[in-house]
């Protein structure tokens, strides 16, 4: 039995997809407050908690011989910070895990973590990676660059006006991910030998400058699409003044720093010699977006 935490999530919902489109058997973790219409639909079974809640896992995580772990905080407030939500809720997975005899986990970490890193978030997440290195269990860690789905949060204005705000500048190279391909080698690490205690770097096929992607979106609206960088300075403005005023608590200038300080890229060889996939290109995917979305005005 294979327990998704993180299941009502964007990334979750589509892993959850996956593993009913392949008939494995799973539960989701949720809470009262998660949307999980989506899950309901294609009858997934939920077992409701929190991950800071260590009773409310001992509860989920029984005959759970698989964690896919893909719950995050997103924003910190008080109490409920990536310490809490990210570490705390991570190591307490392994912990039962590896109480209930052993078995498979696969975690979703981001490309540019490391210990090193300014972005607290990144930090942590490398703590987690590092805690199921020396856990004995068998693991897989991916780091996914950014989905493909944030890249098209801004279509509506990119649409209506021809513009598309970058947080570098237009240079800067991304490797955007579509998220189904990253749900597919999580749920492929499961049972895959060769992918026993790895981490993976993961991306799309091919690394495009911002001008690029706004290059794309041109010919397929088939109007001028201009990229607009926001300026570093004020991005930083921003960043530490909402920083001081909640006590660092948002983290915004180690977000900026981890999102605009050059090329965000990888190399997929060492996936490519695990997984069988053909990665899918920003292209295809924001071709079927714009179709999918026609009814809005694409
Ligand atoms: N988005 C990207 O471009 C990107 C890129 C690289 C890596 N990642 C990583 O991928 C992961 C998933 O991203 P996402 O975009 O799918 O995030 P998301 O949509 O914000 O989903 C996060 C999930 O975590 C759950 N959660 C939060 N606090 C919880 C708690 N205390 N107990 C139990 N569940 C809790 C949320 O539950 P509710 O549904 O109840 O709110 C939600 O379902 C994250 O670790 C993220 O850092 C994302």
């Amino acid at each position: 039995m294979i327990l998704v935490t993180g299941a009502a999530g964007t990334l979750g919902r589509e892993v959850c997809k996956q593993l009913a489109e392949k008939s494995l058997e799973f539960k989701c973790l949720v809470r009262k407050t998660s949307k999980t219409e989506v899950l309901e639909k294609i009858g997934a079974s939920l077992v409701y908690g929190d991950v800071r809640d260590r009773a409310s896992l001992e509860k989920a995580m029984k005959g759970v011989t698989q964690v896919i772990s893909i719950h995050s905080v997103g924003i910190q407030k008080k109490g409920v910070t990536y310490w809490d939500v990210d570490y705390q809720g991570n190591i307490h997975l392994i912990d039962l895990l590896k109480k209930s005899g052993g078995g498979k986990f696969v975690y979703v970490s981001a490309l540019g973590v490391s210990l090193e890193a300014r972005f607290l978030l990144y930090k942590v997440k490398q703590l987690i990676a590092n805690a199921l290195e020396v856990s004995g269990l068998d693991y897989t860690v991916f780091k996914p660059s950014g989905f493909f789905s944030d890249f098209t949060r801004a279509a509506g204005l990119i649409k209506k006006r021809g513009i598309m705000p970058a947080m570098g500048s237009p240079e800067n190279r991304v490797q955007g991910i579509y998220m189904g391909d990253l749900a597919y080698c999580m749920i492929d690490s499961l049972s895959n030998e060769k992918a026993r205690k790895r981490v993976f770097l993961i991306g799309g096929p091919e690394a495009l400058t911002y001008r690029q992607i706004a290059g794309i979106y041109e010919k397929l609206l088939n109007r001028k699409v201009r990229v607009l960088p926001i300026p570093a300075g004020f991005q930083k403005f921003v960043g530490f003044t909402v920083d001081t005023f909640t006590g660092y608590r948002y983290d915004i200038l180690g977000f900026i720093d981890a999102f605009s300080s050059g090329d965000s890229t990888c190399d997929n060889t060492p996936l490519h010699e695990v997984f069988d996939i053909k990665l899918k290109t920003f292209e295809d995917y924001l071709s079927a977006f714009l179709s999918e979305h026609k009814q809005n005005g694409f």
